[in-house]
């Protein structure tokens, strides 16, 4: 899928992918409701690579080009960082658990996941993508190109 197709600004595309893994969540929590073993094992992929997507997206060209834009180091993103070294540690908990099939373990860590996403996207949502569209908007085609690997 293009991403020409999404929303059209930095900070609502963003906002867009946030609420694409918050989705991809919903459909995990379904199929356990459901007692849908086989459901979950596929559902899981498309989290883990959406969220995955979502913080490689940013790291590597959203962070990378604020932290140009502005001189920035040590500032919003580096906290951004941190916080996503933590999701990932939670994240690869719940992959153990969602490869043996082991639902409550994914629900637990999800329920410690979903806490962690929640405060840090609201963080990202509120001050550093109204920041970057400030620094970033006029060259935001240019780095929507460069994120068109990550989504294939
Ligand atoms: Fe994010």
């Amino acid at each position: 899928m293009s991403l020409a197709d999404r929303p059209a600004t930095l900070a609502a595309f963003f906002a867009d992918d946030h609420h694409r893994c918050d989705d991809a969540w919903g459909a995990i929590e379904q199929a356990i409701d459901r007692r849908d073993p086989a459901a979950l094992t596929a559902l899981w992929g498309t989290f883990e690579q959406t969220l995955r997507q979502h913080l490689a997206m940013e790291e590597e060209v959203l962070f990378p080009a604020f932290e140009e834009a502005t001189g920035m180091t040590g500032g919003p993103t580096y906290v951004m960082r941190l916080e996503h070294t933590q999701m990932r540690a939670v994240l690869g908990q719940m992959a153990s658990a969602a490869v043996r099939g082991d639902s409550r373990e994914v629900l637990d860590q999800g329920d410690t996941l979903l806490m962690l996403i929640q405060q840090h996207n609201a963080k990202e949502e509120a001050m550093l993508y109204p920041m970057s569209e400030q620094v970033l908007g006029g060259m935001w085609v240019g780095l929507r190109d460069r994120l068109q690997p990550y989504v294939g």
